[in-house]
């Protein structure tokens, strides 16, 4: 069979990310390679993210650009998955006439199928479906490293913060039975893998949905316990389900990296009530001061919502106040963006976007010193790195994350990928560490 050219353009999340890898793998058997050049392909699938408006302009301006190709080749596959997909078939439909397949974020399992409906149909196929049904490892995976995976441990979100649409586009709640996240990480490890990231929108709920399968501390111990890999990442974790028992498996296990992604979104009480976050900046602040007695050179990320209806000049105050004491290793700012059918839709906006950029650059810029100064007290010290491949920037060095989550780039030779090695840190910057290999590694 003639081998065919698939582009899939991949928006949002890792777990989007993770879900492309499923995609990629799928159509591998049937017959398709991956492409960048989208002129080339025979299929261009967009996973998309409706988690901001901008990212769901992104998609719809691509598909703009995408008609002219259409219209060139007639025969060319175009698809629709992902979020965007799972909430908005209609509007794709209305907006994108030309489109030929939509599937949502609880069907990837059954592409095949759909591929096949489309071949011999001659019309458009949509399949979307409330529920995932497909709950288990079997399907093939198009792993993009060699070294590090992915391995999601549940789906979906029951927190409802008043301004996400995650519930809405992945469903409630759903883990995964421990038995088979143990099979897929020991099987990635007989294959080589050094490191997984256990996936979910809020990993420290895990279990909460199923009786007898302990909690997320217990899963990370039973983890560890995998012999030849080294690295255990999670991501991400919510404040209020952070327990004392984690932060002490986290403190103990020694595959577990002293890294902790953990979204504040504001440092207001009375935004975060509005947001629904479930827990108050004095909880937050306690949580950070337990994870570093235990752990003190923790690395420690956050994201942070700008402009949330009613934020006022004191609650983003509050949240300035914060980050200085905080002192995060980075975080990631985002503009309040309204999002169909959430509550907090349902509330007037009230800063302005002026507001929102001005307050996202005096943030933005107080971080940069932050981060820069954390990155240079590293200089001169040795840090144990996981070499991840080529630096991206320049193809002569390697590079590689320390276990706090800090990307070192360095000279080496290519037979370090995949090896933990120590690293002498020779210049923090903003957004890398530049090493230098250490004689006798
Ligand atoms: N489950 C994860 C990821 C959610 S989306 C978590 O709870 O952290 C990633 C980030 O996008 C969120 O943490 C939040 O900061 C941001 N975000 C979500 N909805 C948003 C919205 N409507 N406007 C602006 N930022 C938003
Ligand atoms: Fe969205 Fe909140 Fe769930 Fe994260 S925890 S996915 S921010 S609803
Ligand atoms: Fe992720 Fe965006 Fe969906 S953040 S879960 S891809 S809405």
């Amino acid at each position: 069979m003639v081998e065919k050219k698939l582009s899939l353009l991949t928006y949002g999340c890792q777990m989007n990310k993770h879900d492309s890898e499923r995609i990629a793998g799928i159509l591998k058997e049937e017959n398709y390679s991956l492409t960048d050049n989208i002129e080339k392909a025979d299929m261009i699938l967009l996973n998309t993210c409706s988690v901001r408006e901008k990212a769901e302009q992104k998609v719809y301006s691509q598909l703009g650009r995408l008609k002219k190709l259409k219209e060139k080749s007639p025969h060319l596959i175009i698809g629709v998955c992902g979020c965007i997909a799972q909430k908005e078939k209609k509007r794709i439909l209305n907006k994108v006439p030309f489109v030929d397949l939509i599937f949502g974020t609880h069907n990837i399992h059954n592409l095949p199928q759909l591929l096949h409906n489309f071949r011999y149909g001659n019309e458009k196929v949509v399949e979307i479906l409330d529920e995932s049904v497909d709950f288990n490892f079997s399907s093939p995976i198009y792993r993009e490293s060699k070294i590090q995976a992915w391995v999601s441990i549940m789906h979906g979100c029951n927190n409802y913060c008043s301004y996400c649409v995650v519930p809405y586009t992945r469903g409630r709640e759903k883990s995964m039975p421990s038995s088979l996240i143990l099979d897929e990480c020991a099987r990635l490890s007989n294959e080589g893998y050094k490191e997984v990231t256990l996936l979910g929108q809020n990993v420290n709920s895990y279990g909460n949905d199923i009786k007898g399968e302990g909690d997320f501390a217990d899963l990370l111990e039973k983890v560890n316990q995998i012999d030849s890999l080294e690295r255990i990442r999670f991501i991400t974790s919510h404040p209020k389900d952070i327990s004392e028992k984690l932060i002490e498996r986290i403190s103990t296990l020694p595959k577990v990296c002293e890294h902790l992604h953990l979204p504040i979104q504001s440092g207001s009480d009375r935004i975060l009530e509005k947001m629904n976050r479930g827990y108050t900046a004095e909880h937050y602040l306690e949580i950070i001061t337990k994870l570093r007695s235990l752990i003190p050179d923790i690395g420690l990320t956050t994201d942070i919502i700008i402009g949330f209806p009613e934020e006022k000049e004191e609650d983003f105050q509050l949240t300035k106040r914060l980050l200085q004491d905080i002192k995060y290793d980075i975080i990631f700012l985002f503009k309040y963006s309204p999002r169909p059918e959430t509550k907090a839709a349902l509330l007037k906006e009230t800063v302005s976007a002026e507001k929102k950029q001005e307050r996202f650059d005096d943030l933005l810029s107080i971080q940069k010193e932050i981060t820069l100064s954390k990155n240079k007290s590293l200089e001169g010290k040795i840090e144990e790195i996981l070499v991840e491949g080529e630096s991206k920037k320049n193809k002569n060095k390697l590079t590689g994350r320390t276990r706090t989550n800090k990307i070192v780039n360095f000279y080496g030779s290519k037979d370090l990928i995949g090896k933990t090695i120590n690293i002498y840190i020779k210049k923090g910057g903003l957004y890398s560490l530049e090493g230098e290999l250490i004689r006798g590694n």
